[in-house]
């Protein structure tokens, strides 16, 4: 590829920008000054720029903390995509790895990587996701049972069991103005499922009576969202965090 088209890809700057640091002489491919933006390079050769080596990475992960009013899709002609929320980087051919509804907030992956994709989404591999969700009403014994049991929601198949863990207003540390904040006649819950259908939760929390006022997804696998992200912030994954996903 372009020695431009790579530095760009490679975040190092705007195709404009990393053509002027190659003109100025900043960019050395193979200890060699660079001969021009179109110089061929690959993934073996050792470019530098500033004396730093850039490295090519083929693949890239971000973790985004989805906020409400985007789709998860990677164009959509009436609404933002969470696509235009990443602006580091280049890369043309990422995506979410899933979905979440419009108005779900939380943990979405993002990669141009459609092998981790796959494994994390196909049906029969079953990962677990985690979603903090506020519902309407009071959530009894016999609601979580039914939930982690496996329920009927229209489908040809039953749920798989789910698991259920409760949480009390007094235990969750968030303020009052949090869109998570149960009010009186409200009940919060955490609620782990490993399949990926279509509105799984809401149709979950609404077959036990409860419609969904607010969902969050927690995690995805060995990914936990790291909750130093504001909303619509993102970072790069980990390479630890990248491991534990590939394992899986
Ligand atoms: N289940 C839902 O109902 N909505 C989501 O966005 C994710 C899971």
């Amino acid at each position: 590829m372009r020695l431009d088209k790579y530095l760009a890809q490679m975040s190092m700057g705007t195709r404009s920008e990393v053509k002027k640091f190659i003109k100025s002489g900043r960019v050395f491919v193979n200890g060699a000054p660079a001969s021009g933006p179109e110089q061929k390079v690959t993934e073996e050769d050792d470019v530098e720029l500033d004396g730093e080596k850039v490295s090519y990475e083929r693949y890239v992960y971000y973790m985004l903390n989805k906020p409400q009013g985007v789709v998860s899709a990677t164009k959509d002609n009436t609404c933002r995509t969470v696509l235009s929320l990443i602006t580091d980087g280049t890369k043309k051919d990422l995506f979410p790895v899933g979905r979440l509804d419009k108005d779900t907030e939380g943990l979405l992956l993002i990669t141009n990587d459609g092998v981790l994709s796959h494994d994390l989404l196909a049906p029969g591999k079953h990962v677990w996701k985690t979603y903090f969700v506020r519902v309407q009403g009071i959530l009894e014994d016999k609601d979580i049972e039914r939930l982690e049991n496996g329920m009927d929601i229209g489908d040809d198949r039953m749920t798989l069991p789910a698991k259920v863990k409760r949480l009390d207003a007094v235990s969750l540390s968030l303020s009052a103005d949090d869109p998570g904040y149960p009010g009186d006649t409200e009940s919060c819950l955490e609620l782990s499922i490993r399949e990926g259908r279509f509105h799984q939760v809401k149709r979950m929390l609404a077959g036990v009576g409860h419609p969904v006022l607010y969902l969050k997804r927690l995690s995805m696998g060995s990914l936990r969202l790291d909750e130093a992200l504001k909303q619509g912030e993102y970072r790069r994954l980990t390479p630890e965090e990248i491991a534990a996903l590939q394992k899986k």
